[in-house]
C-alpha cells in the first residue's frame, strides 16, 4: 500500500499564521503538524509516501523530511497549485499509486489511540474497496457523516447535514483499493469547483464496497484548523507526553519500532538534535530498545 499526505490548502482560518508558512508545518506540541499524519502512515506499515504541498511550500517540506531515507522511508513530493479538492490528491498521486492500493491522510489530521497501528494494518491487509474511519463528534453538522449497518458497511454519507442521522464524522484518513484513481478521474467538480472526496466515497458506497470503522471513544482525533483547536491539540499532546514520559508521533522512534531503521541509526538521528528534549528522547529510546 502506498501513502499520500495531502498538505496543501489555504489555511485561511489560521491567518495570519499561515500567510508565510504552510499550516502543516506549524507546531503541534514540539513537532511540526505533518509528523502526525506521517506517523499514521508509518504505523500502518507504509514506507512509500507522497507528500503533496502548495508549490511555494515544497522546499520547506523537503528541508524537513528530505527523501525519507534517514527514517527508512521513501518520501517523494507532488504539488497542488490551487486547493481544487481533496480527491485531486489521488489524481496527482496516480503514478505514485501505480497498481497498488493507497492510504490518503490529510496533513492536518492528528490521530492518537492504542492499537491504531494494528487496526490499520488489519484493514489494509483485508481491504476490499475502501475503508473510512469515523469519530463521534458533538457537532456532526460541520462534517461529512456516515451511517453504517451492523456489520460496519457504510450505507449512507451525508455532507454537513442539517439534521444528521448519525454523529459519526468521517475523518481525514482513507484506505482505497486501486480503483480510486479511475473513480477520482471521473467525478465532477462540486459547485465550489472542488473534487470532493465525499463523491469518491459515494461511488464506493453505491457499489457496496465501503466500510466505516468507528474509532471509538478511547481514541483522539484532533482538529488543528483554527487557532483554538491548534493550541488545544498541542496541549493534548504535551499533557500526555509529559505525564507518560512518551512521545506521540516521534518519527525516529516509530521508524525504529517498525523495524525501518536500527537502533544505532536511531541514536545518531537523536544525537543530531540533542539540544532538544525531542532529540534526547530519541537517544534514550534507541538505547532502551538496543538493550
Ligand atoms: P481544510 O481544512 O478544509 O482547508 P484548509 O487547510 O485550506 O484550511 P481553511 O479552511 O482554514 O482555509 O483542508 C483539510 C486538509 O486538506 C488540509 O490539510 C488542507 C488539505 N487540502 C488540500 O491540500 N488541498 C485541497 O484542495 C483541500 C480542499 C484541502
Amino acid at each position: 500500500m502506498k501513502g499520500i499526505v495531502l498538505a496543501g490548502g489555504s489555511g485561511t482560518r489560521l491567518h495570519p499564521l499561515t500567510i508565510p508558512v504552510s499550516k502543516q508545518l506549524l507546531p503541534v506540541g514540539d513537532k511540526p503538524m505533518i509528523y502526525y499524519p506521517i506517523s499514521t502512515l508509518m504505523v500502518a506499515g507504509i514506507r512509500d509516501i507522497l507528500v503533496i504541498t502548495r508549490p511555494e511550500d515544497a522546499p520547506m517540506f523537503q528541508t524537513l523530511l528530505g527523501d525519507g531515507s534517514r527514517l527508512g522511508l521513501n518520501i517523494t513530493y507532488g504539488t497542488q497549485d490551487e486547493p481544487r479538492g481533496i480527491a485531486e490528491a489521488v489524481i496527482i498521486g496516480a503514478d505514485h499509486i501505480g497498481d497498488d492500493s493507497c492510504a490518503l491522510v490529510l496533513g492536518d489530521n492528528v490521530f492518537h489511540g492504542t492499537r491504531f497501528g494494528r487496526m490499520l494494518q488489519d484493514e489494509a491487509a483485508g481491504l476490499d474497496g475502501c475503508t473510512l474511519f469515523g469519530y463521534r463528534v458533538h457537532d456532526p453538522e460541520r462534517y461529512g457523516v456516515g451511517v453504517t449497518d451492523e456489520s460496519g458497511r457504510l450505507i449512507a454519507i451525508e455532507e454537513k447535514p442539517r439534521e444528521p442521522r448519525s454523529n459519526l464524522a468521517i475523518t481525514g484518513l482513507y484506505l482505497y483499493d486501486n480503483e480510486v484513481v479511475d473513480i477520482a478521474k471521473n467525478i465532477q467538480p462540486s459547485a465550489r469547483g472542488e473534487l470532493e472526496i465525499t463523491d469518491v466515497n459515494r461511488v464506493y458506497l453505491e457499489r457496496g464496497r465501503a466500510r466505516l470503522i468507528d474509532l471509538g471513544r478511547g481514541f483522539a482525533w484532533l482538529d488543528t484548523g483554527t487557532p483554538e483547536s491548534l493550541l488545544q491539540a498541542g496541549q493534548y499532546v504535551r499533557t500526555l507526553e509529559e505525564r507518560q514520559g512518551v512521545r506521540i508521533a516521534c518519527l525516529e522512534e516509530l521508524a525504529l519500532r517498525m523495524g525501518f531503521i536500527d537502533a544505532d541509526t536511531c541514536h545518531r538521528l537523536g544525537a543530531e538534535m540533542s539540544g532538544s528534549g525531542y532529540g534526547r528522547y530519541i537517544m534514550s529510546i534507541a538505547r532502551e530498545l538496543a538493550a
